[in-house]
């Protein structure tokens, strides 16, 4: 089970030090694992000053090439340097404002994977792909236009595009069938049982629903991980979902 907080472009070294401040005393369980992914500036200082707190590290995106001429852009290699375990890949903010299609997307995946870092591979359908009836077919070309070799160890965020940040999630069974359809499409790829996380609008009042749905291996939140209370609120949840479950924790 894995929890991710996104924090996008929020949240300044002022506010991640107060943040931090309440990790320290906070007990963390061994079945969740936890991942923060703080701007891009921050997450060195973030490493830092959590070296004693088991949470990883991870970033919003990197480049396609190792190194080069390509101002502005940041190596995986650079993120492996400075701690990170984790990166966020074609999420759908970056998709629509920064015009990363499935190739690109794929591009930057794989350039993560190959600088060993597991990614955290983001699809979702809009509202009128969704209402049009054609969600399944669009996160199947995106899977498999974007996939790149060597995906075991990554995961799968399905983020309807409609969800994100508008309080609005899908229903539990319509969560449900897209994560199978997605672990299905994983597991043809590439012959592995691939995790899923569902992201858009999680927060203190749905994760417990959303832990239940079958197939979510846990959550990436935007929104309501930049509380620091409500960031730790949702993993309790994930912790005592999973004592009161048997899922199985596979993420390590
Ligand atoms: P919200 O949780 O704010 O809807 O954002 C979800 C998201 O985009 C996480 O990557």
């Amino acid at each position: 089970m894995l929890i991710a907080a996104n924090w996008k472009m929020n949240l300044d070294k002022q506010s991640i030090s107060e943040f931090s401040k309440f990790l320290k005393n906070f007990k963390f369980s061994k079945k969740v694992k936890a991942c923060i992914f703080p701007p891009m500036t921050y997450i060195d200082y973030l490493n830092n000053i959590i070296q004693n707190i088991p949470i990883s590290v991870g970033a919003q995106n990197c480049h396609f090439k190792f190194s080069g001429a390509y101002t502005g852009e940041v190596s995986p290699i650079f993120l492996r340097d400075i701690g990170c375990e984790y990166v966020i890949i074609g999420h759908s903010e970056r998709r629509i404002l920064n015009g990363e299609d499935n190739n690109e997307v794929k591009l930057r995946a794989q350039s993560a994977i190959d600088a060993n870092l597991k990614v955290i591979l983001c699809v979702g359908e809009s509202l009128i792909d969704r209402e049009k009836g054609n969600a399944f077919n669009f996160i199947e070309k995106q899977l498999h236009e974007s996939l790149p070799n060597g995906f075991e160890d990554s995961l799968i965020a399905y983020e309807p595009m409609w969800s994100i940040g508008t309080g609005k999630i899908p229903s539990i069974s319509e969560i449900e069938k897209m994560h199978e359809h997605i672990k299905k499409i994983a597991f043809d790829v590439s012959d592995k049982k691939i995790n899923t996380l569902y992201g858009g609008s999680v927060n203190i009042k749905n994760i417990h629903n959303i832990l239940k749905i079958k197939n979510v291996d846990g959550v990436l939140v935007g929104g309501a991980s930049l509380k620091v209370k409500d960031f730790l609120a949702i993993y309790t949840a994930a912790v005592k979902h999973l004592n009161n479950s048997s899922k199985v924790q596979e993420i390590t």
